[in-house]
């Protein structure tokens, strides 16, 4: 109720221990940010990527999923984890969530081949469960790479997850969808535009929320070709 929101969250996680250093796969995250940081190319990239064995996923994963589409492209859409269709294809955004995306856009004019699509996990979680945090941390330094090698004039960032991975922000993605937002890493010289979008998984569950995701998807492709 009303006095329930007036009350100030000073620390809503305060009763829990900090994190234990030993629950953070170190070993692992310096692997990949020495692999990631090797690289001078996408197909690189995609080798370090494909080699890399720090990664539980990958055990159970059939398919390394990197990306799809132009490697010259403005705009790389990034999600979060490939599904079965994307594992068993090898490639982002095959299933029921990548169709929506390839429609929703077409609706803006917007090619689907003309776009760069990744992901912040490059194996299918099994059962589909969500990534845990150490799965993203290990594979977020190949994913700077991968921004830095495409170096978009846009990443459009699809959900929750790859929005607080890559910005590093604590708000709902219902709150910051739509933002013009700005990335970069230690390597690039300028920032580029990041902008959040609901995730075409969650709009096939919540069809309410497509209208707000077709006029922020109109803004990143007039923000495109404003040039
Ligand atoms: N397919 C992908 O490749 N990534 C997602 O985030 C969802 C579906």
């Amino acid at each position: 109720g009303i006095s329930q929101a007036k009350q100030p969250i000073i620390n809503e996680r305060i009763d829990l221990p900090p994190q234990s250093y030993d629950s953070v796969p170190e070993r692992a995250i310096l692997a990949a940010v020495a692999a990631a940081e090797s690289t001078n190319s996408i197909s690189d990239l995609r080798i370090a990527v494909d080699d890399f064995e720090d990664c539980g996923l990958k055990k159970t994963a059939m398919n390394t999923v990197f990306s799809d589409g132009d490697s010259s492209a403005k705009i790389m859409f990034i999600g979060t984890v490939p599904g079965a269709d994307e594992d068993r294809n090898g490639l982002p955004f095959v299933g029921l969530g990548g169709q929506l995306l390839n429609k929703m856009l077409a609706s803006v004019n917007l090619d689907r081949s003309s776009c760069y699509l990744t992901n912040i996990i490059f194996w299918r979680p099994p059962g589909d469960r969500e990534p845990t945090e150490n799965e993203i941390s290990v594979c977020v330094p190949f994913v700077e790479r991968h921004i830095e090698l495409i170096l978009p004039e846009i990443i459009v960032l699809l959900g929750g997850p790859a929005s607080k991975s890559l910005l590093g922000m604590k708000e709902s993605i219902n709150k910051i969808h739509g933002q013009f937002l700005k990335y970069s890493t230690r390597r690039m010289k300028n920032p580029i535009l990041a902008v959040p979008l609901y995730h075409p998984n969650n709009l096939l569950r919540s069809p309410a929320s497509k209208q707000d995701t077709w006029l922020d998807l109109l803004k990143v492709k007039n923000k495109l070709f404003q040039k």
